[in-house]
């Protein structure tokens, strides 16, 4: 049972039960910065600086050969194991290259050979660029692609077709049951590609007991790996050595350094891999994943459903527009509200110290990341929404101006 705070007090009673409490020391926050955007860019971890500034040392003195000396050459396995633990696979299964949109121009590529049929499906709420993939794929291969409604993903999978699909929407936050989707995929001979984005690192995903067979997600999220940081593939055992990624870079090959002209594919997920990783990178996400260790994904699902609980409810309170199921167990880390002026608004938390992020045309997200949000933070925050609001202090000229980054 879920309890909601009431009162400041409350909140702050519940912070000091919080077993994860203590995780928040692991990350360097600016003092007076409530950061709810953790959904969009996570905030940076201490070993993440310390271990790219390792990395960077190597670089500097054992010059190439780090790829030996600091075995630069596997980090990506490496990292790709440390992630599979967090979303329910076996090491093998995972492997961290590229970023999302290539990750998933790969893996539909390769589902559509083990569909029954060459259709390939989307939902019209899809984050962009995965639209944008589908309809590439679409044109490139000269296939039928289908756009489903939103929520219609699931009945697209009665075409035998790939379908690629959000485990938790960027914009409502609504959670798909991969368990459901990957049996009616199975009853169809319909492949589904995940984009696992929104629900890594805040969902308790296991992808391989829910039947999943492929799925590709970001870092830079709730995993903390810093801005740009590479994406991971999952790649379940039972198909990895039956698909083949359509671009076959070096990385990928059993042996990249036999220089074999012929190409023959790594087993399990490392075969979609391409080319050579961002080796400074990867050490930062390899840092940021030291916060992860020893927690349960569970405890942090529990809170992060309870963050948005508490704020869902001030908001309410506030009577805004809701754009996100109410229930925990719908919703991923993050809120939607509704909001007409919602740029300015945002604009006007940030002036507070209050970070969160707007959505054309008229969403304003707000991230609950557990590892660092205190529930007094939430209770803040959500205040000053209030009183911005109230006093109509977003409607300041220096508020409407607009940035590149929203
Ligand atoms: C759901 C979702 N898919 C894909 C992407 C794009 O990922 P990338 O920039 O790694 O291609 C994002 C970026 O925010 C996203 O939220």
């Amino acid at each position: 049972m879920i309890q909601i705070a009431t009162s400041r007090e409350d909140a702050a009673a519940l912070d000091a039960e919080d077993p994860l409490a203590a995780r928040r020391g692991q990350f360097g926050i600016p003092a007076g910065t409530i950061y709810l955007v953790g959904h969009s860019l996570g905030p940076q971890p201490t070993a993440a600086r310390q271990k790219a500034q390792a990395a960077m040392d190597a670089w500097q003195h054992d010059l190439v050969r780090g790829w030996n000396t600091a075995d630069w050459i596997d980090l990506a396995d490496r990292t790709g194991a440390r992630i599979a633990r967090l979303i329910g696979a076996e090491a093998v299964s995972v492997t961290v290259t590229d970023n999302v949109s290539v990750n998933l121009f790969k893996l539909a590529v390769a589902a559509l050979s083990l569909a029954r049929q060459p259709v390939i499906a989307i939902e019209d709420d899809e984050f962009p660029t995965d639209q944008y993939i589908a309809a590439e794929i679409g044109r490139l291969l000269g296939l039928d692609v289908r756009r489903a409604a939103p929520g219609e993903g699931f009945a697209a999978l009665g075409t035998g077709g790939v379908l690629i699909k959000s485990a938790v929407n960027y914009r409502s936050a609504e959670v798909a049951d991969i368990a459901a989707y990957e049996e009616e995929a199975r009853r169809h001979g319909a492949m589904i590609v995940w984009d696992l984005s929104h629900a890594t690192g805040v969902r308790a995903l296991s992808l391989e007991a829910d039947g999943a067979l492929m799925a590709t997600g970001c870092t830079y999220k709730y995993l903390n790996g810093g801005p740009g940081a590479p994406a991971f593939v999952y790649l379940a055992r039972d198909i990895a050595n039956r698909v083949s990624s359509p671009l076959p870079g070096w990385m990928g090959h059993k042996a990249p350094f036999a220089f074999d002209a012929m190409y023959e594919p790594r087993d399990g997920a490392a075969r979609f891999a391409s080319g050579t990783p961002p080796i400074l990178s990867l050490s930062a996400l390899d840092g940021a994943l030291d916060a992860f260790d020893g927690v349960q994904m569970s405890a942090l699902q529990a809170k992060a459903e309870a963050l948005g609980t508490l704020a869902i409810a001030r908001a309410c309170a506030l009577g805004l527009d809701m754009r996100s199921p109410a229930e925990g167990h719908r919703r991923g880390g993050h809120i939607s509200l509704r909001i007409n002026d919602g740029y300015p608004v945002v604009q006007a938390l940030a002036a507070q110290g209050v970070l969160a992020d707007f959505r054309a045309p008229e969403t304003v997200r707000l991230g609950f990341s557990p590892l660092f949000l205190t529930y007094a933070q939430v209770w803040d925050a959500m205040e000053a929404l209030g009183e911005i609001l109230q006093s109509r202090s977003w409607d300041r000229p220096e508020f409407h101006r607009r940035e590149k980054v929203t």
